[in-house]
C-alpha cells in the first residue's frame, strides 16, 4: 500500500505540525479540527513553521509552496478521512474524547486505512473499534515535529506487523528517526527519561537545593552536549562501565518519592505563571511574545540539528 493521502483529526499545538510534517513528506492532506477558530488558524501557524524552516535553509522556498499547495483544511471529519490512507489522531488528551474520534473515524474512513494516534499517555487501543484494531498503531511525535526527527511507533495487541514495518519505512523516507516499540512501553523511551528528569529537577527545587537556572546551567554546559554527542549508552563505554557500576553499587542517588505533585509548581500555576505562553514561567520573558519566542527556539534547533548532521557523517567515517 502506497500512502498518499492523510487525514489529520485535531489541529492544535501538534495537528498543524504534523499537517506540513506530512505534506512535506509528498502526501496530501486534509487537516480537521472541532473548533473553527482554532482550524482558521492553522494554515497561518503552518506557513509560519514553513517560512522558518526556508529561512533556516532546511527546505527551499519550492518545496515550501509544493507542501502548502498538499493542505487543505476542513470542517468535516468525514471529509478529511473519506479517501485517506492514513488517519493521524491528534486531539486532545482525553479518552472520552479519543473514543469519540476513532468511532468517526471508523464510520468514515475506507476500510483499509491506517490510524495513527498522537497519544502521550494513554493506551489508546481500547478505545478503537475492532474491527480497526489491525490497522491502528500509535505514533507519537515530539514537537516541533517538522524540526524533532524523533517518532515513536507502537504496535497495539492485535496490531498486524506489516502495519508497523510500512509506517517505519513511510516515516524513514521522510528523513525521519522512527523507534519501532512491538508493545506499549508507557512514555515510550524519550517521556520515560523527561518524566524521571522532571521528577528529580522538581525535588531539587521543592528542597531548596538547586535553582531552575542552577538546573539549565548543569544541564546545558554538563549534560546536553555529550548526550547530544554519544548518546546516553554510549557515553556510559565512554566512561567506562565500571564507573556505572559502583555508582549503582554505592547509592549516591536515591530516586525521589513519587509525591503526584510539585510544591514549586502549584505556586507558580496558582500565580500564573506557567510558562512561555503566559510571559513567565521558571523565567521572566519580558515584552518577548511566545511567537517570537518559539521562532527563536526553532531557529536554534535547526542549527543544532544542521550541526549534529555533521556530527553524524564523521561517526561513520
Ligand atoms: N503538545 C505536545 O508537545 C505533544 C507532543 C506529543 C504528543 N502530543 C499528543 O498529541 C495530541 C494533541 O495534543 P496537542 O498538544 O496538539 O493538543 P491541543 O490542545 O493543542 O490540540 C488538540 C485539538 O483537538 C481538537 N479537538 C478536540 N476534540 C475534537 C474532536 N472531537 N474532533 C476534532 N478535533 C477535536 C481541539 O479543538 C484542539 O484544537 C494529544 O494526544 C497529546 O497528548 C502532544
Amino acid at each position: 500500500m502506497t500512502i498518499q493521502q492523510v487525514g489529520i483529526i485535531g489541529a492544535g499545538t501538534m495537528g498543524h505540525a504534523l499537517a506540513l510534517v506530512h505534506a512535506l513528506g509528498g502526501c496530501r492532506v486534509r487537516l480537521h479540527d472541532a473548533n473553527d477558530e482554532v482550524l482558521a488558524k492553522a494554515p497561518g501557524l503552518i506557513k509560519a513553521a514553513c517560512a522558518s524552516l526556508v529561512e533556516a535553509g532546511e527546505i527551499d522556498q519550492t518545496q515550501a509552496d509544493a507542501a502548502l499547495a498538499q493542505i487543505s483544511c476542513t470542517a468535516a471529519l468525514a471529509e478529511a478521512v473519506s479517501e485517506a490512507d492514513l488517519v493521524v489522531e491528534a486531539v486532545v488528551e482525553q479518552a472520552d474524547v479519543k473514543t469519540r474520534v476513532f468511532a468517526a473515524i471508523d464510520q468514515a474512513a475506507p476500510a483499509g486505512a491506517i490510524i495513527a494516534s498522537n497519544t502521550s499517555y494513554l493506551d489508546i487501543f481500547p478505545l478503537v473499534p475492532a474491527a480497526r484494531q489491525a490497522r491502528t498503531l500509535i505514533a507519537h511525535w515530539y514537537t516541533p515535529p517538522y524540526i524533532i526527527d524523533l517518532v515513536d511507533i507502537a504496535a497495539g495487541p492485535e496490531t498486524a506487523a506489516d502495519v508497523l514495518v510500512e509506517m517505519e519505512a513511510l516515516y524513514r523516507g521522510f528523513g525521519k528517526q522512527p523507534i519501532r516499540f512491538e508493545r506499549l512501553i508507557p512514555g515510550y523511551i524519550a517521556n520515560r527519561l523527561q518524566a524521571a528528569l522532571n521528577l528529580e529537577c522538581l525535588r531539587m527545587i521543592d528542597e531548596g537545593w538547586a535553582t531552575a537556572v542552577d538546573i539549565d546551567r548543569a544541564v546545558r554546559h554538563g549534560l546536553a552536549s555529550r548526550l547530544a554527542t554519544l548518546g546516553h549508552m554510549k557515553k556510559m563505554d565512554y566512561t567506562d562501565l565500571r564507573m556505572s557500576q559502583n555508582g549503582l553499587a554505592s547509592r549516591m542517588y536515591t530516586p525521589p518519592e513519587h509525591k503526584g505533585g510539585s510544591a514549586v509548581l502549584a505556586r507558580m500555576i496558582a500565580d500564573g505563571h506557567t510558562g512561555v505562553r503566559a510571559g513567565r514561567g521558571f523565567y521572566d520573558y519580558g515584552d518577548a511574545t511566545p511567537e517570537d519566542l518559539f521562532k527563536a527556539r526553532d531557529a536554534k534547533l535547526i542549527k543544532l540539528k544542521h550541526f549534529m548532521k555533521t556530527l553524524e557523517e564523521e561517526d561513520s567515517l
